[in-house]
């Protein structure tokens, strides 16, 4: 009986150690989907601190392995591949996840893949099935805001990015001037459930402007000023101030990245007729007014709209797995003398549009 293929997959780019296990038979299948965040270990300095991410991933990797393997019931002899996140990221934590898969890739003789993080994040929506190539994808993470037609593995064609901060970027600097801390993006989500997203009239950079760019570094000085002149007429900020600052940041995120994704719907029907659905991808992909505003736009120009759920939209070992998987289908396999890149762009090329 054909049991499939059967990947694992090493994510440490960032602040997360991640391990996870992928089947493909009879559909895609998470197996084992292990996380450990780094959180507690950077809050102190209100960010990643790269030199500490690369010494916890080497405290945390080797157990996270070994208990991902228990929870799939799965020996190493069962693998057909070991993936790893070899960038883009942080160039310590990447050493870290990819010189453990090629570890375990040489001493159990199988395949190791290279996956590209950016990459990993585009094919995760195909863990559900029935989302097929080409799509048009919205790539919204902490360092990644980007317009994508996907036509197949390897196959991406960059529409717009952002011209200065990512969305998560704004999110999470915002987040940092109301005093929510880190992760932004979820405390400015859960922030702005009590809040006013009309009480402050933000920037929305380059809407309605030619072109699928963004631009996010106009958002976090208005915000700045906004806090600065409260405070110089009323004193510090009040809950009810930052909910509503909160409220009033997330919507004119939304209203940028909607404003451009429907720009670039128009050029990936003509160009793409064959393509059926709008999928999100990456940590603010997992915002759900961003989600309903996405699933709305699709709706209204007949497109599917799919985004993965949000723990597969923010860092994790399953979307590393998966596209390992669905390079080692197609015999896209690399050597143990494969580098790692910091950086690392997914269509290398200039935008489309
Ligand atoms: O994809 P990801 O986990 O890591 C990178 O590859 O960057 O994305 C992290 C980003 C952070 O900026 C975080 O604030 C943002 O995703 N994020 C969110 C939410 N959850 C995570 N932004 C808005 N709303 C959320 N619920
Ligand atoms: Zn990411």
């Amino acid at each position: 009986m054909d049991n499939g293929l059967l990947v694992l997959g090493i994510e440490t780019s960032c602040d997360e150690t991640a391990v996870a296990i992928v089947g493909d038979r009879p559909q895609p299948l998470i197996r084992a989907n292990l996380i450990r965040s780094q959180l507690a270990e950077h809050a102190p300095y209100g960010g990643v601190v790269p030199e500490i991410a690369a010494r916890a991933h080497l405290d945390q990797i080797d157990d996270l392995i070994r208990r991902a393997l228990a929870a799939a019931e799965t020996r190493i002899e069962q693998l057909h591949a070991i993936a790893a996140a070899a960038g883009p990221g942080l160039i310590g934590g990447l050493i870290v996840g990819s010189m453990a898969a090629k570890g375990l890739a040489w001493a159990a003789a199988k395949p190791f893949i290279a996956v590209n993080h950016l990459e990993a994040h585009a094919l995760a929506a195909r863990l559900a099935p029935g989302v097929e190539f080409p799509y048009l994808l919205l790539l919204v993470s902490g360092g990644h805001t980007q317009l994508l037609a996907c036509a197949g593995v390897g196959r991406h064609r960059q529409l717009g990015t952002s011209r200065d901060d990512a969305a998560g970027e704004a999110f999470d600097k915002s987040a940092k001037l109301l005093g929510l801390g880190f992760p932004g993006g979820p405390a400015i989500e859960r922030a702005a459930e009590n809040g006013n997203a009309r009480r402050f009239a933000l920037p929305r950079p380059l809407k309605g402007r030619p072109g699928c760019d963004f631009s996010f570094s106009g958002l976090k000085t208005a915000v700045r000023q906004i806090a600065a002149d409260m405070d110089a007429r009323a004193g510090p900020l009040g809950p009810q101030d930052v909910a509503d600052l909160a409220a009033s940041v997330e919507l004119a995120i939304c209203d940028t990245l909607v404003d451009r994704t429907a720009k670039s719907i128009a050029w990936f029907r003509r160009h793409y007729p064959a393509g059926t659905s709008l999928v999100a991808a990456g940590g603010v992909a997992a915002n759900r007014r961003l989600r309903h505003r996405l699933a709305a736009l699709a709706d209204d120009c007949g497109l599917a709209f799919v985004a993965p759920p949000p723990d597969l939209c923010t860092d994790n070992g399953a979307m590393i797995a998966w596209a390992g998987l669905e390079r080692l289908r197609l015999g896209l396999v690399d050597g143990l003398d494969a580098p790692v890149r910091p950086r690392w762009p997914l269509d290398g090329g200039a935008t489309a549009p």
